[in-house]
């Protein structure tokens, strides 16, 4: 029985309506990554970047899975083996798909964090900025998103799946920011099967042993089906 794990990114809910980060017109040519993503951006103006995760968590929470996240979900309900989600997005898509077995390395917009204590709690649709944190009451709330600089979470558990891997995917990531642009090599290392799933090949495009290019929506319930009629 065969273990998948499948690392998707921005471009598994593009056909969603939410934007990805580096095309054209994406949401780091919209807003300076430094102020927005950064703890000193949200140290230097908390209400900025509240209102940044206020906008994307209401579109978020509009929008609505899509074919390829409903096909992910298919198969983990129908692989004989283990099946891996590792999310490097904040919506939560492949939980209303119906996906179980998720990680979310980058937090989750429905997700709110203490700054002082480390306390979570589900997100407000709108967070104030300096809100209290509803457990030490510290004027510390913040976007449970994991910003660049801060250790993504639950890397062990990422690993320890990825040396059990059998076949390791890539869906709808630009392969720009690590440590997820390294899991395919890690894969590999363990003797994984490699495939990337994407529009157009990813800056690590090279080191998969196979590519799937085209719309997720198109390209992804196509290779679930051609995975569950192997097994
Ligand atoms: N189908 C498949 N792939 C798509 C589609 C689509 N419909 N639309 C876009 N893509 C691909 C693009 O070709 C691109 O390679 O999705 C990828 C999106 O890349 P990015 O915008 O860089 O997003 P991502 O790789 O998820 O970014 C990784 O960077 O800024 C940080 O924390 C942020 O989690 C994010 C991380």
């Amino acid at each position: 029985m065969s273990t998948i794990v499948i690392l998707t990114g921005a471009g598994i809910s593009a056909e969603s309506g939410l934007e990805t980060f580096r095309a054209e017109t994406g949401l780091w040519a919209q807003h300076r990554v430094e102020d927005v993503a950064t703890p000193e951006g949200f140290a230097r103006d908390p209400a900025l970047v509240v209102a940044f995760y206020n906008k994307r968590r209401s579109q978020a929470a509009a929008a609505l899975p899509n074919a390829a996240h409903y096909a992910l979900a298919r198969l983990e309900a129908e692989h004989s083996g283990d099946v891996l989600i590792v999310t490097q997005n904040v919506d939560d898509l492949h939980e209303r798909s119906g996906t179980k077995n998720l990680i979310h390395m980058h937090g989750a917009l429905n997700s709110a964090l203490c700054g002082a204590c480390d306390h979570r709690w589900p997100a407000p649709a709108v967070m104030a900025a300096n809100a209290p944190c509803p457990s030490c009451g510290a004027p510390t709330a913040r976007p449970d998103i994991v910003w660049f600089g801060e250790m993504p979470y639950h890397m062990d558990q990422i690993f320890e799946t990825l040396s059990r891997a059998d076949i390791f995917v890539a869906i709808g990531t630009s392969g720009n920011v690590y440590p997820a642009a390294g899991f395919v090599a890690e894969a590999a290392r363990a003797g994984a099967e490699t495939l990337e799933i994407n529009l157009e090949p990813s800056s690590v495009g090279s080191q998969f042993d196979d590519a799937l290019l085209g719309p997720a929506t198109q390209t992804v319930p196509a290779w679930v089906d051609s995975i569950l009629k192997r097994t």
